[in-house]
Protein backbone atom coordinates (compact mmCIF):
# COMPACT_ATOMS: atom_id res chain seq x y z
CA UNK A 1 0.00 0.00 0.00
CA UNK A 2 1.23 3.78 -0.56
CA UNK A 3 1.12 5.52 3.21
CA UNK A 4 1.17 8.75 3.92
CA UNK A 5 2.26 9.67 7.19
CA UNK A 6 1.53 13.60 8.49
CA UNK A 7 2.68 13.81 11.60
CA UNK A 8 4.50 16.60 13.68
CA UNK A 9 7.66 15.84 13.85
CA UNK A 10 9.79 12.77 12.37
CA UNK A 11 10.11 11.51 16.32
CA UNK A 12 11.07 7.98 17.55
CA UNK A 13 7.30 6.25 17.30
CA UNK A 14 6.97 7.93 13.30
CA UNK A 15 10.93 6.41 12.86
CA UNK A 16 10.50 3.09 13.62
CA UNK A 17 6.42 2.67 12.30
CA UNK A 18 8.29 3.58 8.86
CA UNK A 19 10.86 1.18 9.22
CA UNK A 20 8.14 -1.27 10.08
CA UNK A 21 5.78 -0.68 7.31
CA UNK A 22 8.49 -0.56 4.78
CA UNK A 23 9.71 -3.73 5.91
CA UNK A 24 6.51 -5.28 5.58
CA UNK A 25 6.54 -4.02 2.35
CA UNK A 26 4.71 -0.72 2.03
CA UNK A 27 5.11 2.60 0.25
CA UNK A 28 5.40 5.10 2.68
CA UNK A 29 5.91 8.95 2.46
CA UNK A 30 5.93 11.60 4.96
CA UNK A 31 4.29 15.22 5.36
CA UNK A 32 4.78 17.43 8.08
CA UNK A 33 1.75 19.34 9.65
CA UNK A 34 2.90 22.40 8.45
CA UNK A 35 -0.62 24.13 7.54
CA UNK A 36 -3.57 22.38 5.96
CA UNK A 37 -3.17 23.52 3.04
CA UNK A 38 0.36 21.69 3.10
CA UNK A 39 -1.05 18.51 3.79
CA UNK A 40 -4.00 18.69 1.09
CA UNK A 41 -1.24 19.03 -1.58
CA UNK A 42 0.93 16.40 0.01
CA UNK A 43 -2.52 14.11 -0.12
CA UNK A 44 -2.98 14.97 -3.98
CA UNK A 45 0.37 14.76 -5.14
CA UNK A 46 0.57 10.95 -3.08
CA UNK A 47 -2.73 9.73 -3.63
CA UNK A 48 -2.03 7.17 -0.82
CA UNK A 49 -4.36 4.27 -0.24
CA UNK A 50 -4.18 5.09 3.80
CA UNK A 51 -2.84 8.10 5.54
CA UNK A 52 -1.63 7.37 9.17
CA UNK A 53 -1.19 10.13 12.06
CA UNK A 54 1.22 8.90 14.37
CA UNK A 55 2.15 11.60 15.95
CA UNK A 56 -0.08 14.40 15.40
CA UNK A 57 -0.71 17.88 17.92
CA UNK A 58 -3.91 18.96 15.74
CA UNK A 59 -7.03 17.71 14.39
CA UNK A 60 -7.13 16.33 10.33
CA UNK A 61 -8.50 18.79 7.88
CA UNK A 62 -12.25 17.36 6.96
CA UNK A 63 -11.02 17.59 3.70
CA UNK A 64 -8.64 14.93 3.86
CA UNK A 65 -10.69 12.59 6.72
CA UNK A 66 -13.78 12.88 4.74
CA UNK A 67 -12.35 11.83 1.50
CA UNK A 68 -9.08 9.40 2.32
CA UNK A 69 -8.93 6.52 4.97
CA UNK A 70 -7.26 8.48 8.17
CA UNK A 71 -5.82 6.34 11.08
CA UNK A 72 -4.67 8.33 14.04
CA UNK A 73 -2.57 6.59 16.25
CA UNK A 74 -3.37 7.90 20.17
CA UNK A 75 -1.46 6.61 23.01
CA UNK A 76 -4.54 5.67 25.53
CA UNK A 77 -6.87 3.51 26.09
CA UNK A 78 -10.49 2.79 24.29
CA UNK A 79 -12.54 5.65 25.14
CA UNK A 80 -9.79 7.92 26.30
CA UNK A 81 -9.34 11.83 24.41
CA UNK A 82 -7.58 14.19 25.13
CA UNK A 83 -3.79 15.80 24.39
CA UNK A 84 -2.45 14.44 27.44
CA UNK A 85 -3.47 10.70 27.56
CA UNK A 86 -0.26 9.77 28.99
CA UNK A 87 0.59 12.16 31.63
CA UNK A 88 -2.90 11.87 33.14
CA UNK A 89 -2.11 7.73 33.19
CA UNK A 90 1.12 8.66 35.09
CA UNK A 91 0.18 10.99 37.23
CA UNK A 92 -2.76 8.84 38.26
CA UNK A 93 -0.35 5.82 38.66
CA UNK A 94 -2.78 3.47 35.89
CA UNK A 95 -0.53 -0.06 36.28
CA UNK A 96 -2.35 -0.44 32.34
CA UNK A 97 -2.81 1.45 29.70
CA UNK A 98 -2.99 0.82 26.14
CA UNK A 99 -2.41 2.19 22.39
CA UNK A 100 -5.45 3.09 20.14
CA UNK A 101 -5.51 3.49 16.34
CA UNK A 102 -8.92 5.48 15.62
CA UNK A 103 -10.22 6.47 12.38
CA UNK A 104 -10.15 10.21 12.15
CA UNK A 105 -13.77 11.79 12.06
CA UNK A 106 -14.76 15.31 13.19
CA UNK A 107 -14.42 14.31 16.94
CA UNK A 108 -10.87 14.94 17.92
CA UNK A 109 -9.93 10.67 19.43
CA UNK A 110 -13.36 9.75 19.17
CA UNK A 111 -13.50 8.03 16.29
CA UNK A 112 -13.93 3.99 15.56
CA UNK A 113 -11.48 1.76 16.70
CA UNK A 114 -9.57 -0.22 13.81
CA UNK A 115 -6.81 -1.67 16.90
CA UNK A 116 -6.17 -1.50 20.50
CA UNK A 117 -3.00 -3.10 22.02
CA UNK A 118 -2.74 -2.63 25.54
CA UNK A 119 0.41 -2.87 28.04
CA UNK A 120 1.78 -3.04 31.72
CA UNK A 121 2.97 0.60 33.58
CA UNK A 122 5.18 0.94 36.54
CA UNK A 123 6.05 4.31 37.96
CA UNK A 124 8.26 5.15 34.19
CA UNK A 125 9.19 8.88 33.18
CA UNK A 126 6.40 10.22 30.17
CA UNK A 127 9.33 10.09 27.84
CA UNK A 128 10.24 6.58 28.07
CA UNK A 129 6.83 5.34 28.41
CA UNK A 130 6.54 6.94 24.98
CA UNK A 131 10.03 5.04 23.82
CA UNK A 132 9.51 1.63 24.72
CA UNK A 133 5.76 0.46 25.71
CA UNK A 134 3.96 2.74 23.52
CA UNK A 135 5.60 2.31 21.06
CA UNK A 136 6.03 -1.55 20.82
CA UNK A 137 1.91 -1.42 21.09
CA UNK A 138 1.93 1.41 18.73
CA UNK A 139 3.47 -0.87 16.00
CA UNK A 140 1.47 -3.79 17.18
CA UNK A 141 -1.93 -1.57 16.48
CA UNK A 142 -0.83 -0.30 13.11
CA UNK A 143 -0.28 -3.37 12.02
CA UNK A 144 -3.43 -5.00 12.80
CA UNK A 145 -5.09 -1.95 11.50
CA UNK A 146 -3.57 -1.87 8.42
CA UNK A 147 -3.64 -5.91 8.14
CA UNK A 148 -7.55 -5.73 8.78
CA UNK A 149 -7.60 -2.82 5.69
CA UNK A 150 -5.82 -4.72 3.29
CA UNK A 151 -8.36 -7.75 4.78
CA UNK A 152 -11.20 -5.76 3.64
CA UNK A 153 -14.11 -7.15 5.45
CA UNK A 154 -13.53 -5.45 8.82
CA UNK A 155 -15.85 -2.97 10.18
CA UNK A 156 -14.00 -0.74 12.72
CA UNK A 157 -15.67 -0.67 16.14
CA UNK A 158 -17.72 2.18 17.09
CA UNK A 159 -16.98 3.35 21.31
CA UNK A 160 -20.60 2.60 21.83
CA UNK A 161 -20.16 -0.82 20.91
CA UNK A 162 -16.19 -1.42 22.64
CA UNK A 163 -16.58 -3.94 25.78
CA UNK A 164 -15.00 -2.67 28.74
CA UNK A 165 -14.75 1.23 28.45
CA UNK A 166 -12.44 2.49 30.85
CA UNK A 167 -11.15 6.21 28.91
CA UNK A 168 -13.23 9.53 29.21
CA UNK A 169 -11.90 12.52 27.67
CA UNK A 170 -9.39 14.62 29.33
CA UNK A 171 -8.55 18.21 29.14
CA UNK A 172 -5.17 19.20 28.42
CA UNK A 173 -3.15 18.83 31.87
CA UNK A 174 -2.33 22.53 33.52
CA UNK A 175 0.43 23.44 35.41
CA UNK A 176 -1.56 24.04 38.19
CA UNK A 177 -2.72 19.95 37.69
CA UNK A 178 1.15 18.93 37.86
CA UNK A 179 2.20 21.51 41.16
CA UNK A 180 4.12 19.80 43.41
CA UNK A 181 2.99 20.25 47.25
CA UNK A 182 6.60 20.09 48.91
CA UNK A 183 5.31 20.22 51.99
CA UNK A 184 2.94 16.72 52.08
CA UNK A 185 3.69 15.04 48.40
CA UNK A 186 5.57 11.54 49.28
CA UNK A 187 8.42 10.61 47.33
CA UNK A 188 6.21 8.73 45.15
CA UNK A 189 4.04 11.41 44.41
CA UNK A 190 6.33 13.89 43.37
CA UNK A 191 8.06 11.41 40.92
CA UNK A 192 4.47 10.26 39.19
CA UNK A 193 4.20 14.17 38.89
CA UNK A 194 7.48 14.92 37.26
CA UNK A 195 7.35 12.00 35.51
CA UNK A 196 3.77 12.76 34.01
CA UNK A 197 5.58 15.52 32.45
CA UNK A 198 9.02 14.40 31.63
CA UNK A 199 10.26 15.17 28.42
CA UNK A 200 7.74 17.67 27.82
CA UNK A 201 6.59 20.40 29.56
CA UNK A 202 8.83 19.67 32.87
CA UNK A 203 7.32 20.56 35.87
CA UNK A 204 6.79 24.36 37.08
CA UNK A 205 8.56 25.04 40.42
CA UNK A 206 10.79 27.13 41.76
CA UNK A 207 14.74 26.15 42.96
CA UNK A 208 16.81 28.80 44.44
CA UNK A 209 14.35 31.16 44.46
CA UNK A 210 13.92 31.08 40.97
CA UNK A 211 11.37 29.90 38.53
CA UNK A 212 12.15 26.47 36.47
CA UNK A 213 10.23 23.73 35.19
CA UNK A 214 11.84 20.16 36.68
CA UNK A 215 12.57 16.96 34.96
CA UNK A 216 14.81 13.96 34.84
CA UNK A 217 13.80 12.98 38.78
CA UNK A 218 15.07 9.92 40.87
CA UNK A 219 14.15 8.63 43.62
CA UNK A 220 16.49 8.91 46.63
CA UNK A 221 15.20 6.65 49.21
CA UNK A 222 18.57 7.18 51.92
CA UNK A 223 18.41 10.93 52.37
CA UNK A 224 15.59 13.12 54.11
CA UNK A 225 15.38 16.70 55.11
CA UNK A 226 12.06 19.41 55.78
CA UNK A 227 10.07 18.57 53.49
CA UNK A 228 11.19 20.98 50.37
CA UNK A 229 14.87 21.62 51.99
CA UNK A 230 17.47 21.52 49.12
CA UNK A 231 19.58 19.04 50.46
CA UNK A 232 22.71 19.49 48.39
CA UNK A 233 24.04 18.59 44.53
CA UNK A 234 24.60 14.87 43.67
CA UNK A 235 26.84 15.20 40.21
CA UNK A 236 24.83 17.38 37.93
CA UNK A 237 21.60 17.01 39.90
CA UNK A 238 20.23 18.92 43.05
CA UNK A 239 18.33 16.67 45.79
CA UNK A 240 15.45 18.05 47.17
CA UNK A 241 13.63 16.47 50.45
CA UNK A 242 10.00 15.20 50.04
CA UNK A 243 7.88 14.61 53.34
CA UNK A 244 9.30 10.77 53.29
CA UNK A 245 12.13 10.97 51.51
CA UNK A 246 14.18 12.79 49.00
CA UNK A 247 14.13 13.05 44.91
CA UNK A 248 17.44 13.74 42.67
CA UNK A 249 16.17 16.42 39.90
CA UNK A 250 18.41 16.05 37.03
CA UNK A 251 17.50 18.81 34.11
CA UNK A 252 15.74 21.96 34.65
CA UNK A 253 14.93 24.92 32.24
CA UNK A 254 15.09 28.26 33.74
CA UNK A 255 12.26 30.57 31.49
CA UNK A 256 14.66 33.44 33.05
CA UNK A 257 17.60 32.31 31.99
CA UNK A 258 20.19 33.29 29.46
CA UNK A 259 19.64 29.57 28.13
CA UNK A 260 15.76 29.03 28.41
CA UNK A 261 16.67 25.38 27.48
CA UNK A 262 16.64 22.06 28.83
CA UNK A 263 20.14 21.61 30.77
CA UNK A 264 21.66 19.32 33.80
CA UNK A 265 20.39 21.42 37.13
CA UNK A 266 24.01 22.04 37.83
CA UNK A 267 24.61 24.24 34.92
CA UNK A 268 21.10 26.10 34.72
CA UNK A 269 21.88 26.78 38.38
CA UNK A 270 25.99 27.46 38.08
CA UNK A 271 25.97 30.39 40.34
CA UNK A 272 24.07 28.65 43.41
CA UNK A 273 26.71 25.76 43.33
CA UNK A 274 28.42 26.56 46.48
CA UNK A 275 24.87 27.57 48.31
CA UNK A 276 24.01 23.80 49.31
CA UNK A 277 26.69 21.06 50.26
CA UNK A 278 28.23 18.93 47.52
CA UNK A 279 26.84 15.09 48.66
CA UNK A 280 28.69 12.26 47.12
CA UNK A 281 27.90 11.65 43.78
CA UNK A 282 28.52 7.89 43.37
CA UNK A 283 26.11 6.36 41.04
CA UNK A 284 24.67 9.58 39.91
CA UNK A 285 26.30 10.07 36.97
CA UNK A 286 24.27 7.44 34.86
CA UNK A 287 27.96 5.42 34.80
CA UNK A 288 27.80 1.95 36.48
CA UNK A 289 30.04 -1.46 35.85
CA UNK A 290 29.33 -4.59 36.69
CA UNK A 291 30.71 -7.98 36.15
CA UNK A 292 29.25 -11.60 35.84
CA UNK A 293 31.03 -14.88 34.20
CA UNK A 294 33.99 -13.36 32.57
CA UNK A 295 32.43 -9.99 31.05
CA UNK A 296 32.69 -6.64 31.92
CA UNK A 297 29.13 -4.83 31.74
CA UNK A 298 29.46 -0.91 31.06
CA UNK A 299 26.01 0.62 31.56
CA UNK A 300 25.75 4.76 30.53
CA UNK A 301 22.53 5.88 31.16
CA UNK A 302 22.41 9.99 30.28
CA UNK A 303 20.09 11.86 29.66
CA UNK A 304 18.35 11.67 26.48
CA UNK A 305 21.43 9.69 25.10
CA UNK A 306 23.24 13.15 24.94
CA UNK A 307 26.62 12.98 25.85
CA UNK A 308 28.88 15.67 27.42
CA UNK A 309 32.69 16.21 26.98
CA UNK A 310 32.64 15.43 30.70
CA UNK A 311 30.64 12.52 30.40
CA UNK A 312 32.63 11.04 27.56
CA UNK A 313 35.67 11.65 29.68
CA UNK A 314 34.45 9.57 32.77
CA UNK A 315 33.10 6.90 30.59
CA UNK A 316 36.53 6.91 29.34
CA UNK A 317 37.86 6.19 32.85
CA UNK A 318 35.37 4.19 33.35
CA UNK A 319 36.16 2.08 30.25
CA UNK A 320 39.64 1.90 30.59
CA UNK A 321 39.08 0.57 34.63
CA UNK A 322 36.96 -2.09 32.87
CA UNK A 323 40.16 -2.88 30.60
CA UNK A 324 42.29 -3.40 33.75
CA UNK A 325 39.94 -6.21 35.00
CA UNK A 326 40.09 -9.61 35.15
CA UNK A 327 37.85 -10.50 32.50
CA UNK A 328 37.75 -10.80 28.72
CA UNK A 329 34.47 -9.03 27.38
CA UNK A 330 33.48 -5.94 27.54
CA UNK A 331 29.83 -5.24 26.86
CA UNK A 332 28.88 -1.48 26.44
CA UNK A 333 25.23 -1.61 27.61
CA UNK A 334 24.33 1.91 26.92
CA UNK A 335 21.84 3.54 29.04
CA UNK A 336 17.44 2.86 29.72
CA UNK A 337 16.13 4.73 26.87
CA UNK A 338 19.15 5.48 24.23
CA UNK A 339 21.95 3.46 23.67
CA UNK A 340 23.82 7.07 22.46
CA UNK A 341 22.96 10.09 20.40
CA UNK A 342 26.20 11.84 20.25
CA UNK A 343 28.11 14.76 21.45
CA UNK A 344 25.59 17.34 23.92
CA UNK A 345 24.13 20.06 21.56
CA UNK A 346 22.00 21.78 24.67
CA UNK A 347 25.29 21.72 26.78
CA UNK A 348 27.40 22.90 23.72
CA UNK A 349 24.32 25.69 22.77
CA UNK A 350 24.65 26.75 26.37
CA UNK A 351 28.86 27.27 26.29
CA UNK A 352 30.40 30.26 26.29
CA UNK A 353 32.09 29.47 22.63
CA UNK A 354 29.84 26.73 21.04
CA UNK A 355 32.51 25.86 18.29
CA UNK A 356 35.12 25.35 20.81
CA UNK A 357 32.75 23.28 22.79
CA UNK A 358 31.57 20.98 19.70
CA UNK A 359 35.49 20.19 19.38
CA UNK A 360 35.94 19.27 22.54
CA UNK A 361 33.36 17.20 22.68
CA UNK A 362 34.48 15.65 19.71
CA UNK A 363 37.52 14.81 20.95
CA UNK A 364 36.29 13.44 23.57
CA UNK A 365 34.06 11.09 21.63
CA UNK A 366 36.88 10.16 19.68
CA UNK A 367 39.10 9.51 22.13
CA UNK A 368 36.78 7.05 23.72
CA UNK A 369 35.93 5.34 20.04
CA UNK A 370 39.65 4.97 19.79
CA UNK A 371 40.75 3.98 23.03
CA UNK A 372 37.87 0.92 21.96
CA UNK A 373 38.76 0.06 18.60
CA UNK A 374 42.50 0.30 20.17
CA UNK A 375 41.24 -2.35 23.10
CA UNK A 376 43.58 -5.84 22.58
CA UNK A 377 42.84 -6.89 26.49
CA UNK A 378 39.20 -7.81 25.31
CA UNK A 379 36.67 -8.93 23.03
CA UNK A 380 34.04 -5.71 22.83
CA UNK A 381 30.44 -5.62 22.30
CA UNK A 382 28.24 -2.95 21.58
CA UNK A 383 24.56 -4.01 22.80
CA UNK A 384 22.11 -1.97 21.84
CA UNK A 385 18.22 -2.36 23.73
CA UNK A 386 17.58 0.91 22.53
CA UNK A 387 17.80 3.80 20.13
CA UNK A 388 21.51 5.10 18.79
CA UNK A 389 21.91 8.34 16.85
CA UNK A 390 24.37 10.33 14.93
CA UNK A 391 27.89 10.21 16.63
CA UNK A 392 26.65 7.56 19.55
CA UNK A 393 25.41 5.30 16.18
CA UNK A 394 28.84 5.44 15.21
CA UNK A 395 30.41 4.80 18.59
CA UNK A 396 28.58 1.63 18.23
CA UNK A 397 30.83 0.32 14.92
CA UNK A 398 33.96 1.12 16.84
CA UNK A 399 33.14 -2.30 19.13
CA UNK A 400 34.17 -6.02 17.92
CA UNK A 401 30.50 -7.05 18.27
CA UNK A 402 27.69 -5.13 17.23
CA UNK A 403 23.92 -6.69 18.84
CA UNK A 404 20.59 -4.78 18.53
CA UNK A 405 17.54 -5.63 19.28
CA UNK A 406 15.15 -5.55 16.26
CA UNK A 407 12.88 -2.60 18.04
CA UNK A 408 15.32 -0.12 18.07
CA UNK A 409 16.12 2.55 15.22
CA UNK A 410 19.68 3.37 14.06
CA UNK A 411 20.36 7.35 12.61
CA UNK A 412 23.64 6.01 11.31
CA UNK A 413 24.09 9.74 9.59
CA UNK A 414 25.17 12.93 11.11
CA UNK A 415 23.93 15.23 8.11
CA UNK A 416 20.22 15.98 9.54
CA UNK A 417 22.18 18.43 12.08
CA UNK A 418 23.34 21.03 9.32
CA UNK A 419 25.45 18.67 7.13
CA UNK A 420 28.13 18.10 9.95
CA UNK A 421 31.08 15.47 8.28
CA UNK A 422 30.92 13.40 11.61
CA UNK A 423 33.56 11.72 13.41
CA UNK A 424 34.41 8.99 15.66
CA UNK A 425 36.23 7.15 12.92
CA UNK A 426 33.22 6.30 10.87
CA UNK A 427 35.05 6.38 7.68
CA UNK A 428 36.99 3.39 8.64
CA UNK A 429 34.94 1.45 10.50
CA UNK A 430 31.73 1.93 8.20
CA UNK A 431 33.22 1.08 5.30
CA UNK A 432 34.99 -1.70 7.05
CA UNK A 433 31.61 -3.36 7.74
CA UNK A 434 29.04 -2.64 4.42
CA UNK A 435 31.84 -1.25 1.47
CA UNK A 436 32.14 1.86 0.49
CA UNK A 437 29.39 2.33 -2.05
CA UNK A 438 27.23 0.88 0.45
CA UNK A 439 28.40 3.15 3.64
CA UNK A 440 28.00 6.55 1.28
CA UNK A 441 24.15 5.15 0.34
CA UNK A 442 23.22 5.15 3.87
CA UNK A 443 24.93 8.38 5.42
CA UNK A 444 23.39 10.12 2.42
CA UNK A 445 19.81 8.94 2.45
CA UNK A 446 19.55 10.34 6.29
CA UNK A 447 17.49 7.20 7.04
CA UNK A 448 16.55 5.30 10.14
CA UNK A 449 17.46 1.58 9.99
CA UNK A 450 15.63 -0.74 12.13
CA UNK A 451 17.61 -3.67 14.13
CA UNK A 452 16.66 -6.23 11.53
CA UNK A 453 18.07 -4.49 8.27
CA UNK A 454 21.06 -3.32 10.31
CA UNK A 455 21.77 -6.85 10.56
CA UNK A 456 20.85 -8.17 7.12
CA UNK A 457 23.33 -5.30 6.00
CA UNK A 458 26.32 -5.81 7.99
CA UNK A 459 26.19 -3.16 9.95
CA UNK A 460 24.94 -5.42 13.44
CA UNK A 461 26.55 -8.98 13.80
CA UNK A 462 23.57 -9.87 15.71
CA UNK A 463 20.12 -9.22 16.53
CA UNK A 464 17.60 -10.85 18.59
CA UNK A 465 14.92 -10.17 21.72
CA UNK A 466 11.47 -9.32 22.11
CA UNK A 467 11.59 -6.08 24.47
CA UNK A 468 14.53 -4.60 26.07
CA UNK A 469 14.57 -6.67 29.19
CA UNK A 470 14.69 -9.50 27.15
CA UNK A 471 17.29 -8.39 24.63
CA UNK A 472 19.61 -7.69 27.53
CA UNK A 473 19.15 -10.88 29.60
CA UNK A 474 20.08 -12.72 26.43
CA UNK A 475 22.54 -10.44 25.77
CA UNK A 476 24.62 -11.50 29.05
CA UNK A 477 24.21 -14.92 28.59
CA UNK A 478 25.84 -14.62 24.93
CA UNK A 479 28.67 -12.63 26.11
CA UNK A 480 29.41 -15.25 28.73
CA UNK A 481 29.40 -18.02 26.02
CA UNK A 482 32.00 -15.87 24.39
CA UNK A 483 34.04 -15.55 27.28
CA UNK A 484 34.01 -19.14 27.94
CA UNK A 485 34.55 -20.11 24.50
CA UNK A 486 37.32 -22.66 23.94
CA UNK A 487 39.00 -20.65 21.05
CA UNK A 488 38.64 -17.45 22.83
CA UNK A 489 42.73 -16.67 22.91
CA UNK A 490 42.34 -17.51 18.56
CA UNK A 491 39.84 -14.61 18.37
CA UNK A 492 41.72 -12.06 20.59
CA UNK A 493 44.52 -12.91 18.90
CA UNK A 494 43.00 -12.46 15.41
CA UNK A 495 41.04 -9.38 16.29
CA UNK A 496 44.32 -7.82 17.49
CA UNK A 497 46.01 -9.29 14.27
CA UNK A 498 43.41 -7.79 11.92
CA UNK A 499 44.09 -4.13 13.42
CA UNK A 500 47.76 -4.40 13.27
CA UNK A 501 46.85 -5.02 9.85
CA UNK A 502 44.60 -2.13 9.25
CA UNK A 503 46.66 -0.11 10.65
CA UNK A 504 49.71 -0.76 8.46
CA UNK A 505 47.41 0.58 5.55
CA UNK A 506 46.31 3.34 7.36
CA UNK A 507 47.09 4.88 10.96
CA UNK A 508 44.06 5.46 13.07
CA UNK A 509 45.72 9.22 14.19
CA UNK A 510 44.80 9.83 10.25
CA UNK A 511 41.67 8.87 10.08
CA UNK A 512 40.81 10.96 13.08
CA UNK A 513 42.62 13.75 11.66
CA UNK A 514 41.06 13.67 8.46
CA UNK A 515 37.89 14.02 10.33
CA UNK A 516 38.37 16.41 12.71
CA UNK A 517 39.80 18.63 9.82
CA UNK A 518 36.29 18.23 8.51
CA UNK A 519 34.49 18.98 11.65
CA UNK A 520 36.79 22.02 12.39
CA UNK A 521 35.73 23.15 9.22
CA UNK A 522 31.89 22.36 9.97
CA UNK A 523 32.37 24.32 13.37
CA UNK A 524 34.64 27.38 12.63
CA UNK A 525 34.26 27.67 8.46
CA UNK A 526 32.33 30.16 6.45
CA UNK A 527 29.35 28.18 6.45
CA UNK A 528 27.50 28.15 9.26
CA UNK A 529 24.73 25.44 8.85
CA UNK A 530 25.66 23.37 12.03
CA UNK A 531 25.39 26.80 14.49
CA UNK A 532 21.84 27.15 12.79
CA UNK A 533 20.45 23.53 13.03
CA UNK A 534 21.73 23.41 16.41
CA UNK A 535 20.01 26.03 17.34
CA UNK A 536 16.57 25.05 15.98
CA UNK A 537 17.09 21.76 17.57
CA UNK A 538 17.91 22.71 21.36
CA UNK A 539 15.50 25.55 20.70
CA UNK A 540 12.79 23.03 19.48
CA UNK A 541 11.98 25.69 16.51
CA UNK A 542 8.60 24.23 14.76
CA UNK A 543 9.34 22.79 11.18
CA UNK A 544 8.82 24.94 8.70
CA UNK A 545 8.69 22.31 5.87
CA UNK A 546 9.11 18.57 5.51
CA UNK A 547 12.94 17.66 4.54
CA UNK A 548 13.22 16.57 0.80
CA UNK A 549 14.31 13.21 1.82
CA UNK A 550 11.39 12.09 3.69
CA UNK A 551 8.70 13.33 1.26
CA UNK A 552 8.81 11.06 -1.67
CA UNK A 553 5.83 12.50 -3.15
CA UNK A 554 7.27 16.05 -3.50
CA UNK A 555 10.03 14.03 -5.43
CA UNK A 556 8.08 12.72 -8.02
CA UNK A 557 7.21 15.88 -9.32
N1 LIG B 1 22.17 16.47 22.52
C1 LIG B 1 21.26 16.99 23.35
N2 LIG B 1 19.98 16.58 23.40
C2 LIG B 1 19.63 15.61 22.55
C3 LIG B 1 20.54 15.01 21.65
C4 LIG B 1 21.87 15.47 21.66
N3 LIG B 1 22.80 14.94 20.87
N4 LIG B 1 19.89 14.07 20.94
C5 LIG B 1 18.62 14.06 21.38
N5 LIG B 1 18.47 15.00 22.33
C6 LIG B 1 17.24 15.31 23.10
C7 LIG B 1 16.17 16.02 22.27
O1 LIG B 1 16.35 17.41 22.27
C8 LIG B 1 14.93 15.61 23.03
O2 LIG B 1 14.83 16.44 24.17
P1 LIG B 1 13.52 16.59 25.05
O3 LIG B 1 13.74 15.75 26.25
O4 LIG B 1 13.50 18.02 25.43
O5 LIG B 1 12.36 16.17 24.23
C9 LIG B 1 15.24 14.21 23.50
O6 LIG B 1 16.66 14.08 23.44
C10 LIG B 1 14.70 13.15 22.63
O7 LIG B 1 15.04 13.47 21.30
P2 LIG B 1 14.02 13.27 20.15
O8 LIG B 1 14.56 13.94 18.94
O9 LIG B 1 12.64 13.60 20.61
O10 LIG B 1 14.18 11.71 20.09
P3 LIG B 1 13.88 10.79 18.96
O11 LIG B 1 14.12 9.42 19.50
O12 LIG B 1 12.56 11.09 18.39
O13 LIG B 1 15.00 11.10 17.84
C11 LIG B 1 17.33 11.37 17.12
C12 LIG B 1 16.32 10.63 18.00
C13 LIG B 1 18.72 10.80 17.40
C14 LIG B 1 16.99 11.15 15.64
C15 LIG B 1 17.27 12.88 17.41
O14 LIG B 1 17.20 13.09 18.79
C16 LIG B 1 18.48 13.63 16.88
O15 LIG B 1 18.56 13.92 15.69
N6 LIG B 1 19.41 13.97 17.80
C17 LIG B 1 20.58 14.74 17.46
C18 LIG B 1 21.71 13.81 17.12
C19 LIG B 1 22.90 14.63 16.70
O16 LIG B 1 22.86 15.31 15.70
N7 LIG B 1 23.97 14.58 17.50
C20 LIG B 1 25.07 15.43 17.27
C21 LIG B 1 26.03 14.94 16.26
S1 LIG B 1 27.05 13.66 16.91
Amino acid sequence: MRILFLTHSFNSLTQRLIVDLTAAGHEVSIEFDIADSVAEEAVALYRPDIILAPFLKRAIPATIWQNNLCLVVHPGIAGDRGPSALDWAIQRGESAWGVTVLQANAIMDGGDIWAMEAFPMGLEKKSSLYRNQVTEAACKAVAAALARHLEGRFQPCPLERWPDVRGIERPLMRQADRKINWESDDTRTVLRKIHAADGFPGVRDELFGAPCFLFDAHAEPEMAGRPGVLLGWRGQAVVRATCDGAVRIGHVRRPDHAHTFKLPAAVAFASELESVPLLDDAGADGIRYEEAEGVGYLYFDFYNGAMSTDQCQRLLAAYRQACACPTRVIALMGGEDFWSNGIHLNLIEAADSPADESMRNIRAMDDLAEAILRTTSHLTIAALAANAGAGGAFLTLAADLVWVRPGIVLNLHYKNMGNLYGSEFWTYTLPRRVGAEQAASITQSRLPLGGTQAARMGIADECFGEDAASFRNEAKKRASAIAALPDYGERLAAKTEARWRDEAIRPLTQYRELELAEMKRNFYGFDPSYHYARYQFVHKAPHAWTPRHLCRHRNIL
